[in-house]
């Protein structure tokens, strides 16, 4: 991951002092490190009757408790803080 990002950096002429060094805590390739890690896909169907009014927060890190996921719990702020990303979620807003 970090020969990426010095590579994508040089390429993008980003003085060495402002790159970064990001750590994920999954396995090699992997970005879920926790979610039912027993299946072999994770998908969640929700119907729009059933998303909660007026915002619903999908999480889209992966760092949400995982007897929240498919919602956001916040855990993506310590995840941001501890690696220098910047995920978040996705909201649903249903407010006309
Ligand atoms: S906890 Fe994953 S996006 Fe908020």
């Amino acid at each position: 991951m970090a020969v990426a990002l010095r590579q994508s950096c040089a390429v993008a002429s980003v003085p060495t002092s402002r790159r970064v060094a990001v750590v994920v805590r999954a396995s090699a390739g992997q970005i879920n490190p926790s979610i039912r890690k027993s299946e072999e896909k994770v998908a969640d169907i929700i119907k729009v009757a059933n998303v909660p009014k007026p915002k619903a927060v999908f999480c889209r890190c992966w760092r949400a408790d995982a007897s929240k996921f498919p919602y956001c719990d916040g855990s993506h702020v310590k995840h941001n803080k501890e690696t220098g990303d910047n995920v978040g979620p996705l909201v649903i807003d249903s407010t006309p």
